[in-house]
Formats: structure tokens, C-alpha cells, sequence
């Protein structure tokens, strides 16, 4: 299946939150672009609009205004069923927390996106298996969550993420709960994984060493998106 060229083409997006204490505007005409493949790390501080970005362009939470078009179609024109459906089977996410059911296995875990379409076929499983191997956790397939580390949790919070070939990947600072060491293979797998599945990324983090190794980089200040300018990655 080819995707389109463009993933995500977002135009004067604005998102208010209406409070008791009056309506805050989190996201101020937010403009981007993002290409089939492309890789954007975004950076702010805590309060500047990220995770609100991350759930209106994921499409788990609507837009005040402005316009939204995942692989050419436009979010505003869907019910809340074609909403599910997109969610369900054209973008993936991966939270900071990892969200693992306890008492199912590793292998059920990175199926449990496919039950909603309607269960799992031999095709599925195989493929569980092979992200899960490309992961380095061939060895913990009949594993609970509880019998792993926190860095194995998120590299199998990814795979659950990835089981659908999702369009766009969408990852909220998913290794805040990680020491250094796992926070950085976390990094690379989510940068080369999306590489190696033609999936679009947009990684929240706070970590600007992270932000650093990702072909695009933009900061969220006050609900404004700024990219900054491309630098060469550094190997
Ligand atoms: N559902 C909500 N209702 C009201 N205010 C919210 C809601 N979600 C987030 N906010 C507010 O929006 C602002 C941005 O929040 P968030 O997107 O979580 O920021 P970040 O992820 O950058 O820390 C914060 O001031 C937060 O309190
Ligand atoms: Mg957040």
C-alpha cells in the first residue's frame, strides 16, 4: 500500500480549553507539515501545549479551530466512529506511563491494538514476534509485565504501538520514567523503527540531547510551535 507524501498537514490549529476560571487557549495557530517518514522531535516547557498537541493531531481530542488532514483527510469532516477507526488503525501511540495490561503476556500485549479490528490471524503473531525480537525481547514473549524492567516495559509499549504499521507514530516524552541509559536505546529504536517502517514520528521530550539526533526539531513556547533550524545529525 502506498501512503500519501504528506502524513500530517496541520493549518491555524487552535485549542481551547474551557476552565471554571475562564477559557485557555493551549494551542495558538499551530502550522506544520510532516512527510511520509519524517521524524520531528518536539521540546517545551511543562505547560506549553505538548501533550494537548500530541492528543488533537492523534485526534482524541477535537480542535477549537483551524484544520487537521491525516494522510489527505481532513479530521473535521469525520463522525466519531471514523475518529475511532483512524485512531485504532493509522496512528500509534506511546505514552510516558506504558500502559501494559498485567495480567496478559508480552505477545498479548502487542496484539491487544489488533482486537478491535476484529482478532488477530497467524500473520499478526508473526509479526508481534519479529518487533518484539527487533527489540531484544525474543526471550520474554510469555512474560508478565511485572517480570520485566522499566526500559523492556516501554520497548514493548512500542511494539504495541507498531503492530498496526501505523501512519503516524506519536510519542509522549516516552522515556521520562527512564534512566539514561534506557531513555537513549528507547530514543533510537523509536527513530530507527519509524525508519525502518515508513511510519511518520512526532516525539515529545524533554531531553534535548534526544531532540538533537532527530532530523526535525520544533519548541512549543505558550501554544506556538517554532521549528528550529535543521542541523545535520550527528553519528
Ligand atoms: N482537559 C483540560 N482541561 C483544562 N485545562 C487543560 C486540560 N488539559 C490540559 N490543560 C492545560 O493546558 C495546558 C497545557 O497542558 P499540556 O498540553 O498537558 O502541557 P505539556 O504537555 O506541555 O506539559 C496546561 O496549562 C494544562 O493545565
Ligand atoms: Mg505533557
Amino acid at each position: 500500500m502506498t501512503e500519501p507524501v504528506v502524513t500530517l498537514a496541520v493549518q491555524d490549529l487552535v485549542k481551547n480549553y474551557v476552565t471554571a476560571t475562564g477559557t485557555l487557549t493551549v494551542l495558538k495557530n499551530v502550522n506544520l507539515r510532516l512527510n511520509r517518514g519524517e521524524a520531528m522531535a518536539v521540546t517545551g516547557p511543562s505547560g506549553s501545549g505538548k501533550s494537548s498537541l500530541l492528543f488533537v493531531l492523534g485526534a482524541m481530542e477535537l480542535p477549537t479551530s483551524g484544520q487537521i488532514e491525516l494522510l489527505g483527510q481532513r479530521l473535521n469532516g469525520l463522525t466519531e466512529t471514523q475518529l475511532a477507526e483512524l485512531r485504532q488503525q493509522r496512528i500509534g501511540f506511546v505514552f510516558q506511563e506504558h500502559h501494559l495490561l498485567p495480567q496478559c503476556t508480552v505477545l498479548e500485549n502487542v496484539l491487544i491494538p489488533l482486537l478491535a479490528g476484529g482478532g488477530t490471524k497467524p500473520d499478526d503473531v508473526e509479526r508481534a514476534q519479529q518487533l518484539l525480537d527487533r527489540v531484544g525481547l525474543q526471550d520474554r514473549f510469555d512474560h508478565r509485565p511485572s517480570q520485566l524492567s522499566g526500559g523492556e516495559r516501554q520497548r514493548v509499549a512500542v511494539c504495541r504501538a507498531l503492530i498496526n504499521q501505523p501512519a503516524l507514530l506519536l510519542a509522549d516524552e516516552p522515556t521520562g520514567n527512564l534512566d539514561r541509559t534506557n531513555a537513549d536505546s528507547i530514543g533510537s529504536l523509536l527513530l530507527d523503527l519509524s525508519r525502518d517502517t515508513g511510519s511518520s514520528l512526532i516525539c515529545v521530550t524533554h531531553s534535548t540531547e534526544l531532540a538533537a539526533r532527530f532530523p526535525r526539531h520544533a519548541d512549543l513556547r505558550d501554544g506556538v510551535l517554532h521549528e528550529l533550524t535543521a542541523v545535520a545529525p550527528t553519528k
